[in-house]
């Protein structure tokens, strides 16, 4: 392993491939817990005049439950590989046991911060703000089939440092 700080700019794949196509783990520790959920809705850009990403969270997932009582978490790109692995981080709640170990995915600190040592790119993020999703603002009606109350959190990170594995 050997990661070397980059900023974010320097990632040429579009956001969209890295996110949607691709998957990304968010990974969060708390309580002395360190878990990781895979994610395939959200972004990266500039809010307030930051670099930012942008987290869609629902109620009932444990990263959730971690989340709220941190500040910091990081986000993991992989460009395509480790599909397997996300799979299973995207299918199964750290509430039932170790993904890390379950998958031989590992945990690493960066600036003192869970992340992951098989990523492509390890996106350090502050939590500065959140917002819950209100259907009130759904204008697109079949947005709601996306829902069953579980309305999504959406977490703003400020985007503290980047790093990519060489
Ligand atoms: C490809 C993929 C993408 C996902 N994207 C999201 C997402 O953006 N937001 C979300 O709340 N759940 C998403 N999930 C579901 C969570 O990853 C899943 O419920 C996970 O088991 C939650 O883990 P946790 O309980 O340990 O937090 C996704 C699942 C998969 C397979």
């Amino acid at each position: 392993m050997a990661f070397k700080e980059i900023n974010i700019r320097d990632i040429k794949q579009s956001a969209v491939k890295l996110i949607s196509d691709d998957w990304a783990l968010v990974t969060a520790t708390a309580d002395g817990v360190t878990n990781t959920m895979t994610v395939s809705w959200g972004g990266i850009g500039e809010l307030w005049g930051k670099d930012v990403v942008f987290i869609f969270i629902r109620p009932q997932r444990y990263t959730y439950e971690l989340l709220e009582k941190t500040d910091m978490f990081s986000m993991s790109f992989f460009d395509g590989g480790y599909k397997k692995e996300l799979g299973y981080c995207g299918k199964n709640s750290g509430r039932n046991g170790d993904k890390f170990e379950a998958t031989g995915l590992k945990a690493i600190e960066l600036e003192g911060v869970a992340a992951v040592e098989q990523a492509k790119y390890n996106v350090i993020c502050k939590k500065i703000a959140f917002q819950d999703m209100d259907p009130k603002g759904f204008i697109d009606e079949s947005i709601e089939n996306n829902y069953n109350g579980d309305y999504h959190r959406i977490y703003i990170g400020e985007i503290v440092k980047v790093f990519e594995n060489e």
